[in-house]
């Protein structure tokens, strides 16, 4: 009889004293702390029933949900892994190396099973993990929510060097979403006299955005309001009153839909990502625009997060309008135009 570690469950007879078959296995059992000395348990029963299990340790998790994760065609395979397991293991992705020899428990192991058929079938980490790092900030989040982008932390970070400049300010936050812009607005700012109102047509996202306004203590500065973009401030007076109005609007459009990844077009909420059928990508951006010609104070910026390629068509129409005095795109790390920064000069030829 050959025993290996393996999750099997080896009932043997134990009739006088230790099984033969035991009597080896004890002494190599013995000083190994990934199962229990034998010999007591077959002094007093009939029958021995015992289990083994494969011991996995932290780096061959690791190199086993790597693997997985490889084969299953998901990118960045080792960073996810780590994420993974450092979620699980409560502890980050630096410690993971330290304790590298220690076991993973029963109960992880089986955890982590799961989670890797969910990521197989291109479920985000994000959701499986429950939260998202943007703006060095940890943010909640869930189907409700889009998965903040690091791209949009150049908004955040546009945003911040215009917000240095006054003493006090009013601010929008349109399609708030998991309220990561408005959030990190108020964590990182100096500037600590801001208000905030920020708007969503979803009411899931805004129960997450709140969510995460109070786990970084920053509720009192930011009022989340339900509604169709600007329609959701209708009760509070704010016209010709806001400093900065800030967006990530939704900008894929049907055309583009294909050309999303599998974990995007599957999970995350459409409301989120997709403009009216038949409307072009710009959609959102230019009710925005024309909207926020109502609210903006003389001098203060429209700031948003744009597509690839609709720079040349916003900038048209931004001219058109007339209303502002300033108009520049910023390039994102792959050089493609992301941002819009606009400045309200006050003179509106709607
Ligand atoms: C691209 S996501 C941005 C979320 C978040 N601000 C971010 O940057 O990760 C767009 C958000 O706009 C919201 N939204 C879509 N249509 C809207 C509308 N008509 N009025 C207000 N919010 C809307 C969606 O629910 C979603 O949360």
């Amino acid at each position: 009889m050959v025993l290996r570690a393996s999750n099997t469950i080896n009932v043997i007879p134990a009739k006088a004293g230790i099984h033969p078959v035991l009597k080896g296995l004890d002494s190599r059992l013995r000083g190994n702390d990934n199962r229990v000395c034998l010999a007591h348990f077959v002094r007093r029963s009939k029958y021995l029933v015992f289990k083994t299990k494969p011991q996995l340790t932290i780096t061959s998790a690791l190199n086993q949900t790597q693997h997985f994760l490889n084969k299953s065609q998901i990118p960045d395979a080792r960073l996810e892994a780590e994420l993974l397991l450092s979620h699980l293991l409560k502890s980050d992705r630096t410690n993971l190396y330290r304790n590298a020899s220690e076991f993973l428990s029963s109960r992880t192991k089986n955890l982590l099973k799961t989670m890797l058929e969910k990521r197989a079938r291109h479920y985000p980490l994000a959701y499986l993990t429950g939260r998202k790092e943007f703006m060095g900030l940890c943010f909640l989040v869930n189907q409700h929510v889009l998965v903040p982008r690091p791209e949009t932390e150049l908004l955040v970070e546009t945003a911040l060097e215009l917000l240095q400049k006054q003493k006090k300010y009013l601010l929008l936050d349109i399609g708030t979403g998991s309220g990561n812009i408005a959030i990190s607005l108020a964590r990182l700012s100096p500037n600590k006299k801001l208000k905030i109102f920020a708007s969503d047509i979803s009411a899931g996202a805004l129960k997450v955005a709140r969510t995460n306004a109070c786990f970084h203590k920053v509720s009192r500065l930011i009022k989340f309001c339900r509604g169709n973009l600007f329609r959701a401030f209708n009760r509070f007076n704010l016209h010709e009153k806001v400093d900065l109005i800030v967006s990530n609007p939704p900008y894929i459009s049907n055309r583009e839909r294909k050309n999303l990844p599998l974990d995007v077009r599957k999970y995350e909420p459409p409301a989120a990502l997709y403009v009216p059928t038949g409307s072009r990508g710009t959609f959102f951006h230019k009710q925005i625009i024309t909207e926020s010609t109502r609210y903006l104070k003389p001098g203060g910026y429209l700031v948003m997060e744009i597509g690839i390629g609709q720079a040349p068509e916003l900038k048209e129409f931004l001219e058109k309008i007339g209303y502002f005095d300033m108009i520049i795109f910023l390039s994102d790390y792959n050089s493609i135009p992301r941002v819009v920064v606009t400045r309200c000069s006050g003179n509106s030829e709607l």
